[in-house]
């Protein structure tokens, strides 16, 4: 069984759907408003363990009813919490969602995950160490992501970062990660410079990347050095938030049955996630996955 330390971020959704989004300066009116668990570490950390990872999530939440809340869904789904701080002089985090069926815009506020400091991932090296899979994004401070980051490497670990949401990183630590996974819009920041295309980006780079590319699959260097794209599979969207967070955290459950099979379940998994409403509301467990027929 993968053993996966997810290091980031817990945040209460707060999402409305729309018809259309709205222009700069316009107002309009909604659905109700749903309240429900995410934050992009948070949900790869759930994805992964409704596969079937053993999965431990190290972040920090605010002593109140969204940290609780956040708290007591990641032990419903078998993740460990134990290396989650609850901070007293910070809120939990919240992110704003407006969504249509199939898309989202979302701004996350600062909370707990900004209370994550390279002492802590310093002070858990043994956890670390513990783990097989270091999965990052980019929604905690970027001085404590580099921090785990150099640890994982240090330590031999398979360290996957989805770069999330975009905040730059030096060539030096993003040539200490194993696989990147960044979605068409945060694999620009990864190019040497603004006239390199995406295709470009993808084979010049010294790191595996999977571009993940929303209702039309994923891209990646193949073993012949050309670019593959694997289509997505065609399921009716009701919410695609968390889509992409579901492709990272079943990414890493199924990368010790190698590459290929990693990508092909991450996608099944992540068509199965936009089939219900909230971040985490679709995420299939592994006998959801395996009973699912795939067409
Ligand atoms: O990727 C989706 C996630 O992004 C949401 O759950 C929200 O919390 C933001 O972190």
């Amino acid at each position: 069984m993968q053993r996966i330390l997810v290091i980031g971020s817990l945040n209460a959704d707060l999402e409305t759907e729309v018809a259309r989004f709205p222009k700069p300066g316009e107002t309009l009116l909604g659905g109700p408003l749903r309240v429900s668990c995410g934050g992009k570490g948070n949900n790869q950390a759930v994805a992964a363990a409704r596969l079937g990872a053993k999965v431990t999530m190290l972040g920090a939440v605010g002593e109140d009813n969204f940290g609780h809340m956040l708290l007591e869904n990641l032990k419903k789904n078998n993740v460990n919490t134990d290396s989650i701080f609850i901070r007293k002089d910070k809120p939990s985090a919240t992110a704003l969602i407006t969504r249509t069926h199939k898309d989202n815009h979302i701004i996350v506020t600062d909370g707990a995950n900004n209370t994550l400091r390279p002492k802590d991932i310093l002070a858990a090296q043994s956890l670390v160490e513990r783990n097989d899979v270091l999965l990052l994004q980019q929604e905690i401070p970027l001085e404590t992501q580099i921090t785990a980051i150099e640890i994982g490497y240090q330590l031999g670990k398979l360290v996957v970062l989805n770069p999330a949401p975009v905040r730059p990183l030096p060539d030096e630590i993003i040539r200490k990660t194993s696989y990147l996974l960044p979605n068409e819009h945060e694999i620009l920041a990864l190019g040497k410079n603004a006239n390199e295309t995406i295709e470009e980006i993808i084979l010049q780079s010294e790191i595996p990347i999977v571009m993940t590319w929303g209702d039309k699959g994923i891209l990646y260097k193949g073993t012949d050095n050309k670019i593959v794209h694997k289509p997505a599979y065609t399921v009716t969207p009701m919410d695609t938030t968390g889509a992409g967070d579901t492709f990272c955290g079943a990414f890493c459950c199924f990368l010790s049955q190698g590459f290929e099979i990693a990508l092909q379940k991450a996608l099944q998994a992540s068509a199965l996630s936009v089939t219900h409403f909230g971040a985490q509301g679709g995420m299939p467990t592994l006998e959801e996955l395996e009973a699912y027929s795939f067409s």
